[in-house]
């Protein structure tokens, strides 16, 4: 066999080869494994979030935050439970919203949600959950809704109060303080 003729049948094997695994690789199967060419990629060496850490402290990849870390552009919200941490918030915060239009369209909306069913739209507390059996609350145009400040409600609506639960996990702190300007509306006639 003469040397160009062996050149001819290298070149043409390493051709087919070539062509062949960039035919698997143009057309692989989504659903089979494939090749797996930089393979730092696939299996990355950053430790997974809920994994042991043989160098971090106690020995966890996640650590723990540092006492005093707040979410950024959130207040901490230092109160207990009970009337007299309520009345202590009641003295001590101060409703960051006002009564424009945003606040008080907002705050409805969250009433219309939350608040209606036992408390009615009007406040006075015949809502339809009462109207089944539920005892009523008391009226939101009583004198004790009257007269407890802005930071005593929100207290209440974060913390709970006798018979009504917490509902900080449903209602943003921005929109409790919006609700609670709402009620304030709703109030105007009683005054
Ligand atoms: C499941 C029914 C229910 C829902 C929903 C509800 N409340 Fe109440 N609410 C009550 C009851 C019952 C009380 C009386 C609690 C107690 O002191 O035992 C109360 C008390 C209150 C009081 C204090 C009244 C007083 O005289 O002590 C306010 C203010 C208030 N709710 C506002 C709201 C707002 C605002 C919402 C919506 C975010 C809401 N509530 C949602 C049942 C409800």
């Amino acid at each position: 066999m003469s040397s160009s003729w062996l050149r001819f049948l290298v070149l043409f094997g390493v051709g087919v080869v070539v062509l062949l695994g960039l035919e698997r690789v143009l057309r692989s199967d989504p659903g089979e494994r494939n090749y797996e060419v930089f393979t730092e990629m696939a299996y990355s060496l950053a430790n997974e979030t809920q994994s042991p850490s043989a160098s971090l402290p106690g020995g966890l990849t996640q650590q723990a935050l540092v006492e005093g870390v707040v979410v950024r552009g959130r207040l901490p919200f230092r109160y207990g439970p009970g009337p007299e941490e309520a009345a202590r918030a009641g003295r001590e915060l101060e409703n960051p919203f006002g009564d424009d239009a945003h606040t008080l369209g907002r705050g409805a909306e969250i009433y219309g949600i939350f608040c209606a069913l036992c408390h009615a739209g009007d406040g006075g507390g015949q809502g339809p959950v009462v109207r089944r059996g539920m005892l009523p609350p008391p009226s939101l145009h009583a004198a004790r809704s009257l007269q407890m400040a802005d930071g005593e409600m929100f207290h209440l609506l974060t913390m709970g109060q006798g018979n009504m639960a917490s509902y900080a996990a449903q209602v943003s702190e921005d929109d409790r303080w919006r609700v609670v300007r709402y009620v304030r509306k709703l109030q105007e006639g009683s005054r």
